[in-house]
C-alpha cells in the first residue's frame, strides 16, 4: 500500500495510471457478476457545522462557549469550508465520485424566527450549482444536528411549533434551489438521542447530563436540537413530525425530488441476557422511525460499529477501540443495511460509513470490509443505491473536537490546506471501477 500523502494537483496523474488496471478489473468483475449496479452512487459526506466555521448563530456555538462546556474545544473556523467550498467540491469531482452530501445550516438561512436570508440561500444555491457544473449529484441535508439559537431557546423539538417551522424552512430551500438538488435528507440521525439513552431511558449519559444543565442555564431550555436532552421520547416524536411536515413541503414544490431521512444505526447485538435491552432499544429508537419513513424515496443508513448489550447495559469492546470509542466492526454495515431495508421497505443509500483513526491504511481496510458486506446485500437482491463515505475531510467531531480523524483528506489547522490521503485515492479507484476492484 502506497501510504504517501499526495495533493490535489497530483491526483489526476495517479488516477490516470490507475485507469488501465481499473478497466481490467471491471471487465473481470462484470464477467464474474460481482459488479455493483449501473448508476450506483459513490460519494462523500460532510456537515455544515463541522466544516464551515464561525456558525455563530447556532445553538452548538453557544454550548461550545459556555463556561464548563464539555466540548473538548470550540468549532471556531472549522475547515473554513464556508469560503473554501469551491475547492472542496472540486476535490470530490476530481476523485471521480458521483455524489456530494453536505448540509444546509438552518441558523444561517433563518437567523431570526421568520427572517430568511436571501444571501445565505444564494450561498447554498451556488454550492448546488457548482456540483452540477462538475456533474456531481448534490444531496443536501436540511438539519444535521445544529439549529438556530432561537429555536433551541424556544424548546427546540419539544416546542409543538417546531415541525411547522422546519417545514417552512424546507419550503424556502426547495423554492430557492430544489431544481438543482439531486436528493434531500430532511434530518440527520433523529433517532440518535433516543438511541443513546436507550440503554437507560430514564438516565442521561453523563456528558449530556452536563449539557442539559448548561443549556438550562444559558437558554432556559433542557432541550437542545442535536442532542435531544431531557425527554428524548418527546424529541423523537417532534422530529418524526418534522420529517413528515418537511417532506410534504418539499414534495409540494417538486414532487420528483427524492426525500429521505438518515438513521444512526449500530449493529445491535445481544450478549447473554441482553435480549430485552436490545429489543427495548429497537422498539423505542428504531421502530417508530421505520414506521414513519414508509413510502419515502430512500432511507439513509449511517453505520460505524456495533453495540453489544448485556442485561445491565453496554458490554465492553472485544475488537480494537477506535478514536471515537467505537469498536472496530466494519461488518456492522451489512447488518444494518439488511435491517433498514427489511424494516422500512425503502431503497437504501448508505449516507455515512467511516472510521475515526490516524491510521489511513486501517481506514482503507475498514472501508473495503464494509463494502464487501454491502456487496453481499446487493447479491441478495437488496436495493442499495449508493455508498457515501464519512467524511470528505478531517473535521470538528462535536464533543471530541478536532482529535478524531474521519477524513479522506486532512486539513492543516492553521492554513486550511487540504491534503489527500491514500484512502481518498482508494475510494476514487473503487468509484471509477464501480466497485470492481474490491477484492
Ligand atoms: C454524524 C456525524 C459524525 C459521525 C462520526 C455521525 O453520527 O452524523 O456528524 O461526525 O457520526 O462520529
Amino acid at each position: 500500500m502506497d501510504r504517501r500523502q499526495f495533493t490535489v494537483a497530483g491526483l489526476a496523474a495517479g488516477l490516470a495510471a490507475a485507469g488501465t488496471a481499473t478497466a481490467d478489473a471491471a471487465t473481470a468483475a462484470a464477467r464474474a457478476g460481482t459488479a455493483f449496479p449501473k448508476g450506483f452512487q459513490w460519494g462523500v459526506a460532510t456537515a455544515a457545522h463541522q466544516i464551515e466555521g464561525n456558525n455563530v448563530n447556532s445553538d452548538f456555538w453557544l454550548l461550545e462557549h459556555l463556561k464548563g462546556s464539555p466540548f473538548a474545544e470550540p468549532s471556531g473556523d472549522a475547515c473554513d469550508s464556508y469560503h473554501r467550498y469551491p475547492e472542496d467540491i472540486a476535490i470530490v469531482a476530481r476523485l471521480g465520485l458521483s455524489t456530494y452530501r453536505y448540509s444546509i445550516e438552518w441558523a444561517r438561512i433563518e437567523p431570526e424566527p421568520g427572517l430568511y436570508s436571501q444571501a445565505e440561500l444564494d450561498h447554498y444555491k451556488r454550492m448546488a450549482d457548482l456540483c452540477r457544473h462538475y456533474g456531481l449529484r448534490p444531496m443536501a441535508t436540511f438539519h444535521h444536528f445544529t439549529a438556530p439559537r432561537w429555536l433551541s431557546a424556544s424548546g427546540g423539538w419539544h416546542d409543538p411549533a417546531t415541525p411547522d417551522r422546519f417545514a417552512a424552512y424546507a419550503d424556502r430551500i426547495t423554492r430557492s434551489m430544489g431544481d438543482l438538488l439531486d436528493s434531500v435528507c430532511t434530518l440527520n440521525e433523529p433517532n440518535g438521542p433516543v438511541e443513546a439513552y436507550g440503554e437507560r431511558l430514564d438516565k442521561p449519559v453523563p456528558g449530556e447530563d452536563l449539557l442539559a444543565m448548561l443549556a438550562a442555564k444559558a437558554a432556559g431550555t433542557t432541550q437542545w436540537s442535536g442532542f435531544g436532552l431531557g425527554d428524548v421520547i418527546k424529541t423523537r416524536d417532534g422530529m418524526i413530525a418534522g420529517h413528515k411536515a418537511a417532506r410534504a413541503a418539499i414534495k409540494a414544490n417538486r414532487s420528483s425530488l427524492p426525500v429521505g431521512l438518515t438513521l444512526a444505526l449500530t449493529e445491535l447485538v445481544a450478549g447473554p441476557g441482553g435480549e430485552a435491552l436490545r429489543d427495548h432499544i429497537f422498539e423505542e429508537a428504531r421502530r417508530p422511525f421505520y414506521a414513519a419513513v414508509k413510502g419515502d424515496d430512500f432511507i439513509g443508513v449511517q453505520t460505524y460499529t456495533r453495540t453489544r448489550l448485556g442485561p445491565d447495559g453496554r458490554l465492553p469492546n472485544i475488537e480494537k477501540t477506535l478514536q471515537m470509542h467505537y469498536e472496530y466492526w466494519p461488518q456492522a454495515l451489512e447488518a444494518t443495511i439488511r435491517e433498514a431495508a427489511r424494516e422500512s421497505g425503502c431503497p437504501v443509500i448508505v449516507t455515512e460509513n467511516g472510521i475515526g483513526t490516524e491510521d489511513d491504511a486501517e481506514r482503507i481496510r475498514y472501508t473495503d470490509e464494509a463494502l464487501r458486506g454491502l456487496r453481499r446485500c446487493l447479491a441478495d437482491g437488496i436495493d442499495v443505491r449508493g455508498y457515501i463515505h464519512w467524511s470528505l475531510m478531517d473535521n470538528f467531531e462535536w464533543l471530541e473536537g478536532y482529535r478524531p480523524k474521519f477524513g479522506l483528506v486532512s486539513v492543516d489547522r492553521k492554513t486550511f490546506r487540504r491534503t489527500l490521503k491514500p484512502s481518498a485515492r482508494h475510494l476514487a479507484r473503487l468509484a471509477r471501477s464501480n466497485g470492481a476492484i474490491l477484492g
